[in-house]
């Protein structure tokens, strides 16, 4: 059987692409304009009724399916196929009157008001009862409706509302400790409650970590952590419940926020849906901001296990929610959206289809702006939905990556956390910087959790792990012996899964592995920087590292300008068991950590994904219906690139040369795809 994402896209015909439709904001008449412009555009699939709880449910018990009715049918008439949204992401203003202590609270005692979205407690049972009721309802009435292909459960899960600290969250939060640690001494041990005077006598005596005096316990911040996650995830299981009951056989997915939202374990969602989707918005005060879109959707892969996916929601050009909201430039959009493509996503979706006129969002972009069909942004809509019709054979394929990326929610909870020996070591800036150094290399990774099989891997990436639970240390050492190429990032290894300290010495789980030991953390003021020996510049962190069996490849400088480690070993490499450990003792640079991962490269005998000039990002996609070769030019300047193939899309290529434009993107069917390493 088919994947449900590539039985959808069959359904489809081809690659799904359409946005967010919220026809309650505009009159009937435009609903009709509605759907003649998703035709012309290309648009197949929209979701629909993501924040309509107030219109389906105008009052407690009343509900009133006629709005939905009627757009569902005429989407229906006219082809195009519906993501319904079980709209439990916007309790309606009755709600809150009804249950005003459902209403999240914040650390200081602060109950917010309504007048925005997602004004819930996680925990509320009512909460839970009212969103449930119309769940089931909703899956009644339309699990058979013939535009149905996919439900869509919540929205953003915890993006507005994640950690609440009511009085109902901390009878919850009683609960989940009762069963993560059965007994007190135990949760006492585990959050060190000797230390401070903390220690517990009674589960009634704990509470969520609310605003206090002075520095919070860290064990206690990080099960909140968990607890907000797992109490989100009780409630998606709870609507995919009622999903799967009332309107069996019509896949669920919810659209995960991925590395735009630390509160959220994704991951831990992923295996609750039937396919994954993902949202993605460019960070704009980034100028490599397609850097970490690439980041995502290699996430995004990661948590789908390697099937395609779907991109639920981008931007076609600003967003609103940034300080300055900087518009895309012309082919921005379609970079974007090749990129996704490229690293495995069946379908292209935006929020949203029509730009509001009013409301808190009517300065985000569309599919369809305030302008009509008379700009930049609706022909380049167009002109996308063209494109992706014409690469349809792309559904299904996958793409292969031999590198794993390790990122972990739990270790991104504790390593932030107060109290750190820096406040400026922020793990989505690790993470980003070793990505970088792939991406550079056009080297493809799939960006996974420690506790996945490391196997199918020729080498694994760890830019930090702060945390790091004994089993994911004890699988990272096995996977090292058995012949596996392991690179690990600064000011790792130190903690176990309870956030305490691994005695003996740092970095406590990985000292073998990496042959050394750390002698002491010398983070570094904001302007201070460090020479090292390969000529780079590192900043904020150094170690003095006492080497076990390792060889120092790069060191800090042997002057002043080596920082408060001069002399010692800044980059290390260990041969261990079949395999190799590298560590990087500092905040290295680009140039050193690109170097670091070419080593690892040439041992683990990766290869980039074709051999293209810097800035030109190379993805393949493989399967039964062919091998295609993304090539995305973000430069300025025209390229040339030594591969050929069939050039879809735009694409000029006489076989074995492309010629891809400034900002342009090339596709190319190849023949016989070289064996990538
Ligand atoms: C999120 C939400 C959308 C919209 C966009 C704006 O992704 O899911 O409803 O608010 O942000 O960027």
């Amino acid at each position: 059987m088919n994947h449900p994402l590539t039985e959808l896209n069959r359904r489809l015909g081809g690659i799904a692409y359409g946005g967010d439709y919220n026809p309650e904001q505009w009159p009937r008449e435009t609903w009709h304009e509605d759907v003649r412009l998703m035709r012309e555009a290309g648009v197949n699939l929209v979701t629909v009724g993501v924040f309509s709880w107030s219109r389906l449910q105008p009052r407690p018990g009343t509900y009133d399916w006629s709005l939905l009715d009627e757009v569902l049918g005429l989407l229906h008439e006219n082809g195009i196929a519906v993501d319904l949204a079980t709209a439990t992401a916007a309790p309606p203003p009755w709600f809150t009157r009804r249950h005003p202590d459902a209403r999240p609270v914040t650390a200081s005692g602060t109950r917010l008001s309504h007048g925005s979205r997602q004004v819930f407690c996680p925990s509320h049972p009512a909460y839970a009862a009212a969103a449930d009721a119309l769940v089931a309802q909703l899956a009644a009435r339309y699990g058979d409706h013939p535009a149905l292909v996919m439900w869509h459960v919540h929205n953003e899960w915890g993006n507005h509302n994640a950690l609440c600290y009511c009085d109902v969250s901390a009878s919850a939060f009683r609960t989940w400790l009762r069963e993560r640690y059965r007994e007190l001494d135990t949760l006492n041990e585990a959050w060190g409650t000797d230390f401070w005077g903390q220690r517990y006598s009674d589960w009634e005596e704990i509470d969520p970590p609310r605003e206090t005096t002075a520095l919070r316990n860290p064990g206690q911040e990080l099960d909140y952590h968990r607890f907000s996650s797992d109490a989100l995830l009780d409630r998606h299981r709870a609507e995919a419940a009622l999903l799967r009951r009332f309107a069996p056989g019509t896949p669920l997915t919810t659209n995960h926020l991925g590395t735009l939202e630390k509160k959220v374990d994704a991951y831990a969602f992923a295996p609750e849906c039937d396919l994954i989707s993902v949202d993605h918005y460019l960070p704009a005060a980034d100028p490599d901001g397609h850097i970490d879109l690439a980041l995502n959707a290699d996430m995004t892969r990661g948590m789908a296990a390697g099937r395609p996916w779907l991109l639920m929601e981008h931007s076609t050009s600003a967003v609103n929610w940034q300080p300055v909201n900087v518009a895309k430039r012309p082919g921005e959009m379609r970079r974007n959206s090749m990129a996704h493509l490229a690293r495995g996503a069946d379908g292209i979706m935006f929020f949203q289809w029509r730009q509001s006129r009013a409301g808190a969002e009517k300065w985000h972009s569309a599919m369809l702006p305030h302008g009509g069909t008379d700009t930049r942004i609706w022909r380049e809509v167009r002109a996308l939905g063209a494109d992706l019709a014409s690469l349809a054979d792309v559904v299904g394929t996958r793409v292969r990556a031999d590198v794993a990326l390790l990122f972990d929610w739990n270790n991104w909870w504790a390593l932030e956390l107060q109290a750190r020996p820096s406040a400026r070591t922020r793990y989505l800036d690790l993470v980003r910087e070793w990505y970088e150094a792939l991406w550079a290399l056009n080297i493809t990774c799939d960006v996974i959790p420690p506790g996945q099989d490391l196997t199918p891997y020729k080498a694994v990436l760890a830019p930090n792990l702060y945390l790091l639970a004994d089993e994911h240390a004890d699988a990272l050492t096995r996977y090292v012996r058995q012949g596996g190429h392991l690179a690990v990032g600064c000011f790792s290894g130190v903690v176990d899964a309870r956030d305490q300290v691994r005695p003996g010495g740092y970095p406590g789980a990985l000292r073998e592995v990496l042959g050394l030991r750390v002698d002491e953390y010398l983070p570094l003021r904001t302007e201070d920087t460090i020479r090292l020996s390969d000529g780079s510049v590192a900043v904020q962190w150094a170690e003095r590292v006492e080497p076990r069996g390792c060889t120092a490849t790069v060191r800090f400088a042997d002057d002043a300008g080596g920082g408060p480690a001069r002399g010692g070993p800044a980059v290390t490499r260990h041969a261990y068991g079949a395999g190799t450990g590298w560590y990087v003792a500092t905040r290295a640079s680009g140039p050193t950590l690109r170097e670091v991962v070419r080593q690892v490269a040439e041992t683990a005998g990766l290869r980039s994904v074709a051999d293209v000039p810097e800035g030109v990002e190379a993805v393949r996609r493989t399967g039964p219906g062919g091998s295609f070769l993304f090539l995305i030019n973000h430069t300025d300047g025209d390229v040339d690139v030594p591969v050929g193939g069939l050039g879809l899309l735009d694409t000029v290529s006489d076989g074995s040369h492309t010629k891809i434009p400034a900002g342009g993107v090339a596709v190319l069917r190849e023949e016989r795809p070289p064996r990538q390493a």
